[in-house]
């Protein structure tokens, strides 16, 4: 399967922060707010990722994350020059694509959970159509919101309805099956001249192919588009790592993990970045893995 990171548009509500540069590279506490929907696609199994960001910001992202060679991944770059909406990831990733199956996730979207592993997995496995997800918000107002029968299964999807018939809040990432670029051409822009995500999902609800998995109690989902969710993101991140003293997306971590690279190679990229407790926590987790040896308690600014 192929992954796309959408990280283009402009940012608005966050300027003048994304005056200069992509909000898909903010610090979420302790890292660039790429590497959460990163190591998502990363613990999906996924290694074949297309990055779209503004024609401006690409360079910056290949600066940051290169060909991908380094954590097992390959890792490909494409602009979209104007904010098109969600959808156009398909016509901007056409080439990506080609054919096979797809998992599209925004690249402002932060994703925890003990369970996120496993309810990946199960959605790539069985998917037939596309997968989207639900997530129990308290204000669904906000969102792409999903209608349930009383059996769990998806019967409307609506776009930042006035009156939600659910506190059910699609996320923004999907799984798609190779008929998503067919169904993306034939699409016509909204009213605000966006190709919209919830057009594609619709055109699978009527073919009966589009499957609601629920997040559940036990994963997080948040966005980080204002300054308030943004702050709110990096508190989160911070207080996790400090109770549990491990860090989330460290992409470093998730390659090796998943048997993308070998701990020596986690521990060298690790070493890279020595001086920083960020560095130093990836050479402690590439020596846990390698020797079974539990980690020592790393200094921090935690
Ligand atoms: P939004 O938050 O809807 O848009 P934005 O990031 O430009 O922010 P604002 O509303 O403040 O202007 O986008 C959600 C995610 O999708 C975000 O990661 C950017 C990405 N995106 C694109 O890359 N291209 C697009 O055309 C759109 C609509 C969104």
């Amino acid at each position: 399967m192929k992954g796309i990171i959408l990280a283009g548009g402009d940012g608005t509500r966050l300027q003048p922060l994304t005056f200069a540069a992509s909000k898909q590279l903010a610090p979420v506490y302790d890292k660039p707010m790429i590497y959460y929907p990163l190591s998502v696609l990363m613990l999906a199994g996924i290694q074949d990722i297309l990055v779209i960001t503004r024609p401006t910001d690409l360079p910056v992202f290949r600066a940051l994350l290169s060909d991908g060679r380094q954590l097992g991944l390959n890792i490909d770059y494409a602009a979209q020059d104007e904010p098109r909406g969600i959808a156009d990831a398909f016509r901007v990733g056409a080439d990506h694509i080609r054919g096979e199956q797809c998992a599209l996730i925004l690249g402002d979207n932060l994703f925890h959970g003990a369970n996120l592993p496993t309810l990946l997995h199960h959605s790539v496995l069985k998917m037939s159509g596309c997968v989207l997800f639900g997530h129990e918000v308290a204000d669904p107002q906000r969102f792409g919101v999903a209608e349930i029968d009383p059996r769990g299964r998806l019967v409307s999807i609506e776009e930042k309805p006035r009156r939600p018939r659910s506190n059910l809040a699609i996320p923004g990432m999907y799984f798609f099956d190779t008929h998503v670029s067919d169904i993306t051409r034939d699409l016509t822009p909204s009213a605000r001249g966006e190709l919209e995500i919830t057009d594609v999902l619709r055109a699978y609800l009527e073919l009966g192919t589009a499957e609601l998995v629920w997040l559940g109690r036990g994963v997080t989902w948040m966005d980080t588009g204002t300054h308030e969710s943004l702050l709110e993101a990096g508190t989160f991140v911070r207080d996790v790592q400090h109770r549990q003293g491990i860090r989330l997306a460290c992409i470093e971590e998730v390659a090796m993990h998943m048997g993308y690279i070998a701990p020596d190679d986690c521990y060298a990229l690790g070493a890279e970045m020595g001086t920083s407790p960020y560095g130093q926590y990836v050479m402690e987790r590439a020596r846990f893995f390698s020797t079974g040896m539990p980690p020592t308690a790393f200094s921090d600014d935690l």
